[in-house]
């Protein structure tokens, strides 16, 4: 068999990791995509973190069973529980994982003071902090947990009224002092991009890891010859609840515009 024909897993506690999906075909177009969403057990982000590594292990292993050449853990609070065992588990698949895009911000707004939005589970955690550490002494770093927001992602509100008054009182206690940039550090934000914009004003940039972290899938496969070279490549959505209306949400998500 051919291992390059072999399936990309992407793996999302629920919808969120659609919007790395979107990035890994828009740079490999030719791939065989499987996405898999666990919205049954969504969010992870509020639960301790050894359940999210067990639902994460539970979520993926059958799949990981059936030739998949490598997994895209498209969940940065999957990626803080689950990372480190993952690789040990499979340690003949390529892992990628996800991170708040820290350097990125850092980077592009130097000394400036840069919010992280995401899971209480990614911000509480040591790889996080390590992270922060990295980037505090040029930067002024402010965690963001947002519980909440992950379940509008879920039920396909984009914008809506609560939608917006929850993110308000979420940003309220953050927007005194300029916001230079926000870092989407959970991969169902980038879907609420606009409407985080139109709260914070234009000057802030707002920016997430997908596009970092389809190039590292590239790189990888690349690196271990395992690009697929087809015009054409498929996606295959399926999702936990196992429902029609997950699913055209779920396709519906991979379209949206930004
Ligand atoms: N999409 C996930 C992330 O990137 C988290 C969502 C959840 O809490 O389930 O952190």
């Amino acid at each position: 068999m051919n291992k390059q024909n072999d399936r990309i897993l992407v793996f999302d506690s629920g919808l969120g990791g659609l919007s790395v999906l979107r990035e890994l075909i828009r740079i490999m177009p030719g791939e065989r995509y499987l996405y898999l969403g666990d919205s049954r057990n969504a969010p992870y982000g509020t639960r301790p973190t050894d359940e999210v590594r067990n639902l994460t292990f539970r979520a993926i292993e059958e799949e990981m069973e059936q030739g998949v050449k490598a997994l895209v853990v498209a969940c940065n609070t999957a990626t803080t529980a689950a990372i480190e065992e993952l690789r040990q588990r499979y340690p003949d698949k390529i892992v990628i994982g996800v991170e708040p895009a820290l350097k990125l911000a850092a980077e592009r707004c130097p000394g400036g003071r840069i919010v992280v939005m995401a899971t209480g589970v990614t911000l509480r955690e040591p790889k996080f902090c390590a992270l922060m550490d990295r980037f505090s002494a040029t930067s002024r770093i402010v965690p963001l947990p947002c519980p909440g927001l992950v379940e509008f992602v879920e039920s396909g509100q984009l914008d809506t009224p609560e939608l917006r008054a929850h993110l308000m009182e979420l940003l309220r206690p953050v927007l005194p002092g300029g916001i230079d940039a926000i870092v989407l550090g959970c991969t169902h934000f980038p879907f609420l991009k606009p409407v985080i914009q139109s709260l914070v004003g234009g000057q802030a940039e707002i920016l997430d890891g997908a596009h970092g972290t389809a190039q590292q899938t590239r790189r990888r496969l690349k690196a271990e010859g395992l690009i697929r070279m087809a015009q054409e490549g498929e996606v295959e959505l399926r999702n936990s609840l196992g429902k029609a209306e997950i699913l055209s949400l779920s396709a519906k998500l991979l379209e949206v515009r930004l």
